[in-house]
């Protein structure tokens, strides 16, 4: 039988080395523990990323991308702000018109090459548009004479608005090859 003092020896050496079955139990429960909370994380960041690319969608559709294009009618002052015998570019670049002024009309010639839709340039010196990709060549009047353009370029409709400027309105244009630039609203009168 132990005496005393060994008995509580005893008691001490089980308290501080516990069983070790139970300490490997514990172990994999913790490792059961991690690998659940990992795969929980996994899963939340699977879910965020699926509603994400969804409301993206969602967005897309209420949003979609929008082509800003100028308008297509605009105005361009007075008729006294253009001189005879010039070809006006300041409209080239945001509305892709020239306005031309002859001693009895003013017209709006289209900036788009017949060929293939380049830009053709004014040549003041050359008294012509001559279009960089090509070749092509353009009286002042619009008409082809050189290059691969099929066809003059087009012009675009032009009155006068209630205002006292001159309105160009580039959804109805005018082709010379079909008879159209005789029409009263391919040219204004000045
Ligand atoms: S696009 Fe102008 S000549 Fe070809």
């Amino acid at each position: 039988m132990p005496v005393e003092g060994e008995q509580e020896l005893q008691v001490k050496k089980e308290q501080k080395s516990p069983n070790a079955s139970i300490g490997e139990g514990s172990i994999k429960e913790e490792v059961k523990r991690r690998s659940f909370i990992s795969w929980l994380a996994v899963a939340w960041v699977a879910f965020a990323a699926a509603t994400g690319g969804f409301l993206t969608m969602i967005l897309r559709i209420f949003f979609p991308n929008v082509l800003f294009e100028p308008p297509q009618s605009f105005k361009i002052g007075p008729p006294e702000e253009y001189e005879i015998g010039i070809v006006d570019i300041r409209w080239q670049a945001k509305f892709g018109t020239w306005i031309i002024r002859d001693s009895e009309t003013i017209y709006a010639l289209s900036t788009v090459c017949t060929h293939l839709g380049c830009t053709p340039n004014w040549l003041e010196n050359e008294n012509k548009f001559k279009c960089p990709c090509h070749g092509s060549g353009f009286r002042k009047t619009g008409i082809n004479f050189e290059g691969p353009a099929p066809r003059p370029l087009e012009r675009y409709r032009i009155v006068m608005a209630d205002d006292g400027q001159i309105l160009i309105d580039k959804s109805r244009k005018f082709q010379y090859e079909k008879g159209q630039w005789s029409d009263p609203e391919s040219f204004l009168m000045v």
